[in-house]
């Protein structure tokens, strides 16, 4: 067997296992044992990299390789689990990064070549080098955001779409200009450029509720730049997990574009900002009526006699790290003989199965957890709803209020149960910024304080009633 075909080999043990492991990740219980399998994937694919006969030194690659791993490792040990989507934005941004820097250093080796350079590869060299700049700078932009180093607000220039439409536009062109034979590294360098800008313009104007939406699509952007840096090298492996990671972060985003009532062309052609943050905020208006406050022990009575108790975790347990606790009072409901079920969004919390990672942290069993369309139809059947930390997701605006930021979004409906206990420390909105009616209805009753303090007193009062 030759060295070519030996890495040939080795490419398609990493695809298949790349395969089954985001297979695996679809579901809690086979989640880790998923990522284990693409990790094991990763480290073969770099391997087998390390012995192509076009690896000519190993010192800078050794250097790369230990800074990226200490890098990773620490980033993973010592990152927050609130502060994971920023930690997703900023390795997404990374990979747009390097696709587009490969795409330049290819792009420099091809031109003054003798010999006519292919369209496939040069149009490949564009692709990897316009959207990965792109990403990389949407990304970095999306981080900071996360991580309020730059205001989460939408930041709208005038004429915003005309703007980002323009600057697309010209990208467009010069990719053509590069394409047809006008060979220059500069103008290349140029492209990139406006590429960098427009990456940074679309993702200023984004605020609150349409964030996640944004950081998945640009995590689709760089698997495709990554796949298309794959077909400028020759490379399967590339090809294969950049095309994954692609049409992964494209489901995913229509998914959560659905999930948060936004369209992926609202996305893609500049409708952003007015669905969350101060925009938002604006537009939400002030709810009447009165809030009721509540005490554990008053709540604790309600539990332990409901036959049915639905919990709803939200972005406020995941600040609190109350899962612990949660499971704690479930356990001790269910020890009453309570039916107790947790309804889980799509999009509650920070990220795409935030509240899933949690509870199973928790070892709250998986069959317990209902997806949102499972566990709707349920809610008049509820005698208590426990609304932990969540606040947009339960808003029914979202079904009531034609003009809010969130209408249209599907909730989960905690008001048609037979009451509701919302927990929470103040009357704060949630990400959206805006008003939630939900904590104006005479059926809800609102125990305020940190959601693990809040639970633990939950779980004594219940053992004393
Ligand atoms: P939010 O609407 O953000 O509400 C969370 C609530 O938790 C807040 O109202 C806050 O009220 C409360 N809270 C915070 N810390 C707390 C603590 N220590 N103890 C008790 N309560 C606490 O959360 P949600 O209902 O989960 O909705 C998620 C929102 O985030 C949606 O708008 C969604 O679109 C957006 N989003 C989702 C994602 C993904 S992919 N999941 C990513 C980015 C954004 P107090 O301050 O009064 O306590």
């Amino acid at each position: 067997m030759s060295r070519t075909d030996a890495i040939g080999a080795a490419y398609l043990v990493c695809a298949i296992l790349f395969i089954i492991g985001l297979r695996r990740l679809s579901s809690p219980a086979t989640a880790r044992s998923g990522n284990r399998l693409a990790a094991v994937g990763m480290a073969i694919a770099i391997a087998a990299t390390l012995f192509d006969e076009r690896v000519l030194s190993f010192g800078w690659i050794v250097v790369g390789a230990i800074a990226g791993g200490v890098a990773g490792a620490v980033g993973a040990r010592k990152v927050k689990m609130t502060a994971m989507p920023q930690m997703v934005a900023l390795f997404n941004g990374v990979g747009g990064g390097a696709a587009a820097l490969v795409a330049l250093a290819d792009y420099h080796d091809t031109v003054g070549l003798p010999g006519h350079v292919e369209v496939r590869i040069i149009a490949s060299i564009l692709f990897s080098a316009v959207v990965g700049a792109v990403s990389f700078s949407g990304s970095m932009i999306a981080f900071g955001k996360l991580q309020e180093v730059i205001s989460g607000a939408p930041t709208v220039v005038p004429g915003q779409r005309f703007v980002t439409g323009a600057l697309a536009a010209v990208v467009a062109v010069l990719c053509v200009i590069l394409g047809t034979g006008h060979e220059s590294q500069a103008l290349l360098a140029v492209t990139m450029a406006i590429a960098l800008v427009l990456g940074i313009q679309m993702v200023m104007a984004i605020g609150g509720a349409d964030m996640p939406v944004v950081i998945s699509l640009l995590n689709a952007f760089t698997g495709l730049a990554t796949a298309s840096t794959g077909f400028v090298l020759s490379n399967n492996v590339l090809i294969i997990s950049g095309t994954l990671v692609g049409a992964s972060g494209t489901l995913l985003t229509q998914m959560m574009g659905r999930a948060m009532n936004r369209t992926i062309t609202n996305v893609v052609f500049g409708a952003f900002g007015t669905g969350g943050g101060a925009a938002a905020a604006v537009g939400a208006g002030a709810v009447d009526g009165q809030v009721r406050a509540t005490t554990a022990e008053d709540v604790a009575v309600m539990l332990a006699y409901a036959r049915r108790v639905v919990i709803v975790p939200g972005y406020g347990l995941a600040v609190a790290q109350a899962q612990h606790n949660v499971r704690e009072l479930a356990d001790q409901l269910e020890r009453r003989g309570v039916d107790v079920r947790y309804a889980i969004h799509p999009v509650a919390g920070r990220m795409p199965g935030h509240m899933n990672v949690l509870l199973a942290e928790a070892d709250v069993p998986y069959p317990q957890l209902f997806e949102m369309d499972d566990i709707n139809p349920e809610f008049p059947r509820t005698d208590v709803s426990l609304v932990i930390g969540a606040n947009d997701v339960v808003n029914p605006a979202a079904q009531n209020t034609p003009g809010s930021p969130i209408y249209g979004m599907p909730i989960l409906k905690v008001h048609e149960s037979a009451a509701i206990v919302v927990l929470k420390r103040s009357m704060n909105t949630g990400f959206a910024g805006i008003e939630n009616e939900l904590f104006y209805d005479p059926k809800t009753s609102m125990l305020f304080g940190d959601a693990k303090a809040s639970v633990a007193s939950l779980t004594t009062a219940v053992k004393a009633v």
